[in-house]
């Protein structure tokens, strides 16, 4: 990740944990003490964390482990605060560093933990989810989630460096892999053309540890070359946001019961039928799309599960001042397209252009 003094790493691979903790050992510098905060669920059952550990204390000082709750359990200011204590209590110092090891919610929770102790120690990552790996540990974006909305407390803060070890998705359930799946073909959509024939020709077995590892490398560059333009997120960031205007509102609406990446399966078919129906995207992507996300065990009808109630949960961005809402629009696989659209034209445009099933 090009970030002037602030660069660093992303590694994907099959990793032996003495590679893992070699890579992490290299980024870290000298720290004084090492906090490995974990999803208290990788540690139970991932055989990978262990000798992960184990590597770590062999190579760097003071390594212990903190298990955070499972998953988005973890994702709120009172475990943070948890953890700040925690930091506090073991002695660990501004020289200390986090290692953050679990799906996106661990990886957010250390990250914002990171950004906040001490006014900011360093940390790394070590995802342990498909959409950890390609999404949420590259960027720089951490934080928690407060009773008005999810991820609405945070900082921009960057790792020293990510380790993403793919053999810990071993004990992942299939449908986490699929919704990872989906940010995969999101930002194939968005900014790699080739990564979505790719994942398109052989979606059969992109599963296979032959290929996942260029398809994982291959979408967390698209990332890595919109974070790199505007880290911020000031202008061209907000297009990795591609499926997910409708995709959060189906979320919520499903009371959580579906997983990010599914409801942003159903957002994003949704969002190319829009962008078909006024004349942004090429003829025929809608349905080529959503045969690829079908083929991926992906939810896709579009018709039945988005009502008039689910897109009147759309809400313009709490972040941005406006009255029209910034939508990702992909022209053709590869490129995107951002229009700023009043609320209530994208509401009943985005009803009407729904495929049949
Ligand atoms: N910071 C960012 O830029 C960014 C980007 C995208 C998403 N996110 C955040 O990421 C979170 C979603 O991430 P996620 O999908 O990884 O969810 P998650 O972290 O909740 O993990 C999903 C489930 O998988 C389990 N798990 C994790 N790794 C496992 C493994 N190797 N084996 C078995 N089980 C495992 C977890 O315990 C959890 O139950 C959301 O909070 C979202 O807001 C952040």
């Amino acid at each position: 990740m090009p970030l002037g003094e602030r660069s660093y790493d992303v590694h994907v691979g099959t990793f032996a944990s003495d590679e893992v903790a070699e890579r992490l050992d290299e980024a870290l510098g000298e720290p004084s003490g090492v906090a490995v905060l974990v999803d208290e669920h990788v540690a139970a059952v991932s055989p990978r964390l262990s000798p992960l550990c184990a590597a770590l204390q062999a190579r760097l000082p003071r390594v212990q482990v903190l298990r955070l709750p499972r998953g988005e359990s973890a994702k709120n200011l009172a475990a943070v605060e948890r953890t700040c204590q925690w930091l506090a209590e073991q002695g660990y110092d501004r020289r200390s560093v986090i290692v953050g090891v679990g799906g996106g919610a661990a990886t957010d929770h250390a990250g914002f933990a990171a950004a906040v102790y001490l006014r900011g120690i360093d940390f790394a990552l070590c995802p342990t989810t498909l959409l950890a790996a390609v999404d949420a540990s590259v960027g720089g974006k951490t934080g928690v989630d407060i009773a008005a909305g999810k991820n609405l407390v945070g900082a921009f803060h960057q790792p020293r460096v990510v380790v993403a070890d793919l053999g810990f998705l071993a004990t992942l359930p299939a449908r986490e892999i699929a919704a990872g799946l989906a940010e995969v073909v999101k930002a194939g959509l968005i900014g790699d053309a080739e990564l979505f024939a790719n994942v398109e020709s052989s979606a059969q077995a992109v599963l296979g540890p032959a290929e996942l590892p260029a398809v994982v490398a291959a979408a967390v560059r698209v990332k890595i070359e919109v974070v790199t333009e505007d880290e911020r997120e000031s202008g061209r960031r907000a297009v990795l946001n591609f499926g997910h205007t409708l995709g959060h509102a189906i979320e919520a609406a499903s009371g959580y019961e579906l997983l990010h990446g599914e409801a942003v399966s159903l957002g994003m078919v949704a969002a190319l039928a829009l962008g078909e129906a006024r004349g942004v995207t090429e003829p025929g992507l809608a349905a080529r799309t959503r045969a690829l996300l079908a083929k991926l065990c992906l939810p896709v009808d579009v018709q039945t599960r988005v009502s008039p109630e689910i897109v009147d949960r759309i809400e313009v961005d709490k972040k941005r001042r406006s009255d029209k809402v910034r939508f990702v629009f992909v022209p053709r696989p590869g490129a995107a397209a951002l229009h700023d659209i009043p609320l209530l034209e994208l509401k009943q445009q985005l009803l009407a252009a729904r495929p049949a099933t």
